[in-house]
């Protein structure tokens, strides 16, 4: 099966890409909802549980990992690929294949505080032309996993949140966290003229052309099977997966010790 982490229901944004791209095979899917966000704690924390998140996926017969978090991608994503020996799928991959994609144009990304203070990207994008702007959207999480997607409220917020990327004339914005593409209509109704760009689908059909090369891994995954685990419940998840997966899904609650 294919093991799929986030800090909580945002990584469902990738599951659906997955499912669009490889809807046969099995996933379980944890959202570590007990300790969200991730994206306002230190880094070694985020290595830490990152680290955790994966030998649990890995034990419930995970032969594949999905980071399906940008923070922990950007903070233990290289860490994780060197640490466990199965192959780690992660963000920052598809992210900058976008980012490579769009030369030339005058592009944003945005992500948690922690994804944008890591300076992940402004170290490898440094001498990109014309310079890549950033901005961290430090209530996005809470509002997508409040449910407050489309509130009166929320649209200030956004037009607030991006009011440095649209003076500065984006035309492509790059979501790099996971939870924000559920604000993706209030987002393109701030920016009507950016083109918005979610890298969930790149790293899908990554990992399609990755099995299609590997049909010895390929055949090590088993199929039909699809199973949610939290560490807390989280309180929306009824609409919010409905919204993103077009069903309701039952979660399961793991408890975990730290
Ligand atoms: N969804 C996560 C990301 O992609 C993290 C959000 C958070 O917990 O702050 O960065």
């Amino acid at each position: 099966m294919i093991g799929i982490f986030d800090s909580g229901l945002g990584g469902l944004t990738v599951v659906n890409s997955l499912l669009d791209k490889l809807p046969q095979y099995s996933i379980v899917y944890f959202g570590d909802t007990a300790r969200l966000p991730y994206g306002t704690k230190e880094p070694r924390l985020v290595r830490a549980w990152s680290h955790q998140n994966v030998e649990w996926l890995k034990k419930q017969g995970a032969k594949i990992i999905v980071v399906a978090c940008h923070t922990s991608s950007t903070i233990a994503g290289q860490e994780l690929k060197k640490d466990f020996s199965l192959p780690v799928f992660e963000m920052t991959t598809p992210l900058l294949e976008i980012v490579r994609e769009n030369q030339g144009r005058r592009l944003g990304i945005i992500g948690t505080p922690a994804t944008i203070q890591s300076s992940f990207y402004q170290d490898r994008l440094k001498d990109n032309q014309p310079p890549v702007f950033f901005q961290d959207g430090p209530l996005f999480v809470s509002l997508v996993e409040e449910n407050w997607t489309h509130k009166p409220g929320t649209k200030e917020i956004v037009e607030e949140t991006l009011s440095s990327l649209k003076n500065n004339k984006i035309e492509v914005l790059v979501l790099a966290c996971t939870h924000y593409p559920l604000l993706r209509e209030v987002i393109q109704e701030v920016l009507p003229d950016v083109q918005i760009l979610d890298p969930a689908q790149r790293l899908a059909e990554n990992l399609k052309i990755f099995l299609t090369q590997n049909p010895e891994i390929d055949k090590t995954l088993e199929k039909g099977s699809h199973k949610f685990f939290f560490s807390a419940q989280p309180y929306h998840l009824s609409s919010i997966s409905q919204a993103f997966l077009g069903k309701t899904i039952k979660a399961d609650i793991v408890p975990f010790n730290d």
